[in-house]
């Protein structure tokens, strides 16, 4: 068998329950609704809960695309979870997640870690092995707490983010243009110093909310003007790469990270706000998981109709980014 491209037959997602308002904020730090809903266009985020973590919550995302998929997670062949927050520093997340499946057969699971760009990388990953045949079925998921990665005394960044998870099922088909049709992936090291942890292991500083040492720093309005180059170019290098011209494209699936960098990648494609799909509102900034998240909503929703074509992308700590063209 020739196989030709690697297409999703399902998608899932979970948010936790704890639904955490901006005027919730607005009571414990010098924040205001107005001030965040006009910055970034996020009214409310969801938090997990005390003992709920990443594999929770990308367990339940999981279930609900195998779900849709009508497959049964014993039919897998490759587990990759992309993940900035995993459950702890190893096992890896997706091997907890592989037990909590249930999943008998010793197949390949791992975390990758691309931060926002990471549920991107993984279906790259993904696309990468079933094209070469060494997997037919792959389950790519894209789970986060960043709430535990935020310092909830800074005001610039903890209003951003999320928790929450998405998760898409790909499998080996012969059908030619259906599925993954390309994907660019990008890094530059060069950034670090904008968007990243002050902690981890092997510096030996620990996250620690008594002394807020440790957690996610952000020079955003720098950050801000990368991703928007960054995604307008990658918008237009994954048009030129599949010979299309924007107006093919029915759907931008983005990275929700700001509704104002979103509104720039949309400008860029010549598209109207009602072809993006937008989750930022209700979700915040929930790292790896905002694509699948997104895509989950629309697909469900009814919005995404098979033969759609997709664009999806997303830019984050790294600086990492990429994007995806998907036909649904
Ligand atoms: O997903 C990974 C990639 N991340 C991103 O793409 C995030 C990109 N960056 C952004 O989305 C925006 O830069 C932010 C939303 C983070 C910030 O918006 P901004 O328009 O770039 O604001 P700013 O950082 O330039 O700050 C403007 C002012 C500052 O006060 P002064 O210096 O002008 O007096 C901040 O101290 O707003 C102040 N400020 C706040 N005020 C009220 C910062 N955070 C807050 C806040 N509430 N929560």
């Amino acid at each position: 068998m020739s196989i030709l491209a690697a297409r999703m037959i399902g998608s899932g997602s979970y948010l936790p329950e704890q639904i955490l308002s901006n005027a919730e904020l607005a009571g414990r730090l010098d924040t205001t609704d107005e001030w965040i809903r006009t910055r970034t266009g996020i009214t409310e985020r969801r938090i997990a809960a005390p003992g709920e973590y990443t594999s929770d919550l990308a367990l339940k995302a999981a279930q609900r695309a195998l779900q849709m998929a009508d497959v049964s997670a014993e039919t897998l062949d490759f587990i990759l979870l992309a993940t900035t927050t995993p459950d702890l520093v190893f096992p890896a997340t997706a091997v907890r997640v592989q037990r909590k499946l249930g999943v008998k057969r010793q197949i390949p699971a791992f975390d990758l870690q691309a931060v926002c760009a990471g549920f991107i990388y993984g279906l790259s990953m993904a696309d990468s092995l079933i094209r070469s045949g060494a997997a037919r079925r792959v389950l790519v998921i894209g789970a986060e707490t960043m709430s535990r990665a935020v310092d909830w005394q800074d005001r610039s960044t903890c209003i951003l983010f999320g928790d929450g998870a998405g998760a898409v099922v790909l499998e080996a088909t012969e059908e030619p243009q259906r599925g993954i049709l390309s994907t660019h992936l990008y890094a530059d090291g060069q950034y670090e110093d904008l968007l990243r942890t002050q902690g981890g292991i092997s510096h030996g500083i620990l996250l620690d909310p008594a002394s807020g040492s440790g957690f996610l720093q952000m020079r955003g309005n720098e950050v801000f003007k990368q991703a928007v180059k960054a995604l307008e170019e990658i918008v237009d290098v994954t048009l030129a790469a599949n010979g299309l011209d924007k107006s093919q494209i029915d759907w931008l699936v983005p990275h929700q990270a700001n509704i104002r960098i979103i509104q720039s990648t949309a400008k860029r494609l010549g598209m109207t706000m009602e072809r993006v799909v937008m989750t930022v509102d209700r979700h915040g900034n929930t790292s790896a998981a905002s694509v699948p998240l997104a895509l989950d909503e629309a697909v469900r929703d009814g919005r995404i109709q098979p033969g759609h074509l997709l664009l999806l992308e997303a830019f984050g700590g790294g600086f990492t980014w990429g994007s995806a063209l998907v036909r649904w």
